[in-house]
């Protein structure tokens, strides 16, 4: 009998969806025992989120950080498949699931397995999947597969309809604007994965450690943004020493740069990130072949 374990961390319960879609092939299959194991952080991080935790994650998100987490109960002490739902935070792991890969039991749990990754986020993730890739180095694990379900609307849409779907927790279609989050049909689709990864782990493709996802549409990347994805990441590094350089989370003094913080980041949500876009599309044609290639690196190990 093959033994696979599955973790993953969700606030409002949209990635636990994503797992459970995915995992339901194994989890209906007497021929596999799936241990399903929710990471908790020792200190909870609000849902929906008030304005200023929010943004006072965000130093520790993009500095990996991570927090204490609770240690995982009756778990084995070898696995066929490790299989880990994380979602982004400002462009890397959340900080419970960082935490929790920074953890003791995550070097023992993943060292030497093969790992498939489920990510549901607005739709930056690629830098957090980098980040992702060291961690699961630096616990000795290999990476075979990835997949990623993105908010629905598309981009633009999503600069709206997610941060109020955070701070509010409405997620229902409102001024032409779509629901937000990922669609049903995207989550309830996923399950595909979860059949093919049966199928591969019936024919112990998992111990090649190749991947098993490929060809299926597991994960699309938009070439467009990861020079986006790229920028945020440096303007967040400065911010982030800023934030974090004016006091510990939840001071005063922290909240005054947060709002100031704040502010920029409006601004440029609304300036330079359409204007990026803009410029982006008039020198596509130019740098066809380097995004090209960007984005196959990118999609890898389970691209197209
Ligand atoms: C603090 C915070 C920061 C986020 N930053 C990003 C981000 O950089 N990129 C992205 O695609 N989604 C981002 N999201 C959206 C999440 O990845 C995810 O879609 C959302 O939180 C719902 O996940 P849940 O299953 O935990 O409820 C962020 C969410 C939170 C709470």
């Amino acid at each position: 009998m093959k033994k696979v374990l599955v973790l993953y961390y969700s606030q409002s319960g949209q990635m636990k969806r994503m797992v459970d879609s995915v995992t339901a092939p194994l989890k209906e299959s007497s021929e596999v025992k799936v241990d399903f194991r929710k990471i908790k952080p020792v200190k909870k991080y609000p849902y929906p989120w008030p304005f200023y935790p929010f943004f006072d994650a965000f130093p520790e998100a993009i500095y990996m950080n991570g927090c204490e987490v609770e240690v995982l109960k009756d778990v084995e002490d070898e696995y066929d498949l490790i299989i880990l739902g994380y979602t982004i935070w400002f462009l890397s792991p959340s900080i419970p699931v960082t935490g929790f890969m920074q953890s003791a039991q995550a070097k023992r749990l993943f060292k030497d397995k093969p790992v498939v990754t489920l990510i549901a986020c607005r739709d930056m993730w690629v830098m957090a999947q980098e980040k992702m890739k060291k961690l699961l180095s630096d616990v000795g694990a290999t990476l075979i597969d990835n997949v990623v379900l993105t908010d629905q609307g598309g981009s633009i849409y999503a600069f709206i309809t997610t941060p109020r779907w955070l701070l509010t927790g409405k997620k229902d279609p409102f001024w032409g604007f779509p629901a937000a989050g990922v669609s049903d049909e995207d989550l309830k689709n996923s399950r595909r994965f979860g059949e093919r990864l049966f199928e591969g782990l019936q024919k112990d493709e998992e111990q090649k450690k190749v991947p098993m996802l490929k060809n299926m549409g597991a994960v699309t990347v938009n070439g467009k943004l990861v020079a986006t994805e790229k920028i945020a990441t440096r303007s967040f590094m400065v911010w982030g020493k800023l934030i974090q350089a004016a006091g510990v989370p939840g001071s005063f003094a922290r909240k005054i740069v947060i709002t100031v913080y704040a502010v920029f980041l409006a601004t440029l949500v609304l300036t330079i990130v359409p204007l990026n876009i803009l410029v982006r599309r008039l020198i596509y044609p130019f740098r066809k072949n380097a995004i090209e290639k960007s984005v196959k690196y990118y999609e890898k190990p389970s691209g197209r």
